[in-house]
């Protein structure tokens, strides 16, 4: 069969899960291998607001990241045929789960605290890791959000896997979303 990943008709990928799971470059990788345009919601946040992620949450606080956030998956996401990296927290808000899920084939990516406290060290797009002990802050939030990662889409364990082999685990399963998607809308058209 041939592959409904790199057609541009074919539902968004959207990637969300916890703060150094590898959502951007996973996420680049597929959209080179698929021909399709790469997303970032925090550099469309940035771009929104005209400033950087540390800066909104310091002078606006999480809240109004939030609901930057929230614009951007209702306005400036593309309707199909896009790769987008989510921001950590993007799932996590009530509704939010389900509106992201509107906008296209979500899947989830896990890593354990290890693997986050070592990708996730000093990046200031991280504002909510910063203080002496990042590890606390990230098994605290993990704990907190895992209900919504779960039920946000499917779920893919990074750990121990390259970048290689998580491009064929995520493309099985977006193609095997993706064909039941095309073909409920194909029965109703
Ligand atoms: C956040 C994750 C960050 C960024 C912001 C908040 C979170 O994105 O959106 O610092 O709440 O988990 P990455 O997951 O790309 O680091």
């Amino acid at each position: 069969m041939p592959p409904v990943a790199n057609k541009d008709n074919s539902p968004n990928l959207i990637l969300a899960g916890f703060m150094g799971t590898g959502k951007s470059a996973l996420g680049r990788q597929l959209a080179k291998r698929w021909r399709r345009r790469f997303y970032d919601t925090d550099e469309l946040v940035e771009k929104l607001a005209g400033s950087s992620v540390a800066d909104i949450f310091a002078e606006h606080g999480e809240e109004h990241f939030r609901a930057l956030e929230r614009k951007v998956v209702e306005g400036l996401l593309p309707e199909h045929g896009g790769v987008i990296a989510c921001g950590g927290g993007l799932v996590v808000p009530t509704g939010m789960g389900e509106l992201v899920r509107s906008k296209g084939i979500v899947i989830t990516l896990f890593a354990s605290v290890d693997t986050i406290l070592r990708r996730t060290a000093g990046n200031s797009r991280r504002p909510l890791l910063k203080g002496d002990d990042p590890e606390a802050k990230i098994r605290d939030l993990m704990k907190k959000r895992e209900q919504a990662y779960m039920k946000a889409g499917i779920a893919v364990y990074t750990d121990g896997r390259s970048l290689q082999q998580l491009c064929v685990i995520v493309e099985r399963a977006y193609e095997r979303e993706a064909r039941a998607i095309l073909k409920a809308r194909q029965a109703a058209e």
